[in-house]
């Protein structure tokens, strides 16, 4: 019995010990408070009417996606364009009549100088596409992550594309030793320097979604991550429909940065006064 006591107290020490070393790596990540995102979208709804009166249009890139499918929905909800264009690799369907009137390009992605055409005449650019390193192999990874998001958006600003709004991930660096962070910054970095008029990186941690598709590891940390923003906001998980809401209350604040990189904080400030 006192045995049982002794095994019971050392668990008991270890989930301890354990648990404050988790609390403390999530305190030690978080991202700094994104005031400036929270001042920016005190006059949200004029900001939009005002972008709506401009009858500017977009592309999307990654549409069928979990994040360009909710993206799609928030912009056709908030109609803050008169013109929406989807740029994929295959045709979509969609039910309902609130997706009558959009503009469907199926392109090669592996010939899309032959698809200049697509990009052109947009006034703004919206990039969720993206692949695994085990649906695609590494070289696979990066020709999609890396070389169709550079080509896409060098076609968007020979098109006349001035503002340019790419999904990459939390921890996008270009100098990482992981070869998933390390594509995330580096695209992030070539398409800067194409120099669109204005350009938002979106950093989500894990992207809270009820995937189709299985993928274990990532449905492993989406639980776990679930259960954590259901007590408290970390900067490390964020739900699809926040990254959406927040791209698009991005598009039409008036910004004076010409580029600006949201991390998963940000993005969820951001996101907050559309849930209203
Ligand atoms: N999942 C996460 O937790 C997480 C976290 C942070 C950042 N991110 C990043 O956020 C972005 C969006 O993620 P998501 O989970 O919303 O994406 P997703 O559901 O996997 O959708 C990816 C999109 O890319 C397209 N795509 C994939 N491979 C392609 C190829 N070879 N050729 C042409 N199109 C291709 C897909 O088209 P089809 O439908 O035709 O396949 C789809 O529209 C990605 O860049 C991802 O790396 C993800």
């Amino acid at each position: 019995m006192k045995e049982l006591g002794n095994t019971l107290g050392k668990v008991t020490g270890i989930i301890t010990v354990v648990v404050v070393f988790v609390a403390l790596v999530l305190i030690y990540l978080e991202d700094p408070e994104p005031v400036e995102y929270i001042r920016m979208t005190e006059d949200l709804k004029a900001q939009e009417e005002n972008f709506r009166q401009q009858n500017k249009s977009c592309f999307i890139l990654g549409a069928s996606g979990e994040t360009g499918k909710v993206l799609l929905k928030e912009l056709l909800e908030r109609n803050i364009f008169s013109k929406i264009t989807l740029i994929g690799r295959r045709q979509l369907t969609f039910e309902g009549k609130e997706y009558e009137n959009l503009v469907q390009e199926v392109v090669d992605f592996e010939k899309l100088d032959d698809h200049a055409a697509a990009f052109q005449g947009h006034d703004v650019g919206y990039c969720c596409l993206g692949t695994t390193r085990a649906k695609a192999g590494a070289d696979g990874f990066v020709r999609v992550d890396h070389d169709y998001v550079l080509k896409s958006a060098e076609l968007a600003k020979a098109g006349g594309v001035s503002q340019f709004h790419l999904q990459t991930s939390r921890g996008a660096d270009k100098t990482s030793s992981f070869l998933y962070l390390k594509v995330k910054g580096q695209v992030e970095a070539d398409v800067e320097a194409l120099g669109f008029d204005r350009y938002a990186i979106y950093r989500p941690g894990v992207l809270l979604v009820e995937r189709q598709e299985s993928r274990s590891g990532e449905w492993l940390a989406r639980k776990f991550f679930s259960a954590l923003s259901a007590v408290c906001t970390t900067s490390m998980a964020i739900r699809v429909e926040a990254v959406a809401k927040a791209m698009v209350s991005n598009t039409v604040i008036k910004s004076e940065q010409k580029m600006e990189i949201l991390e998963n904080k940000a993005i969820a400030a951001l996101a907050k006064p559309a849930e209203k």
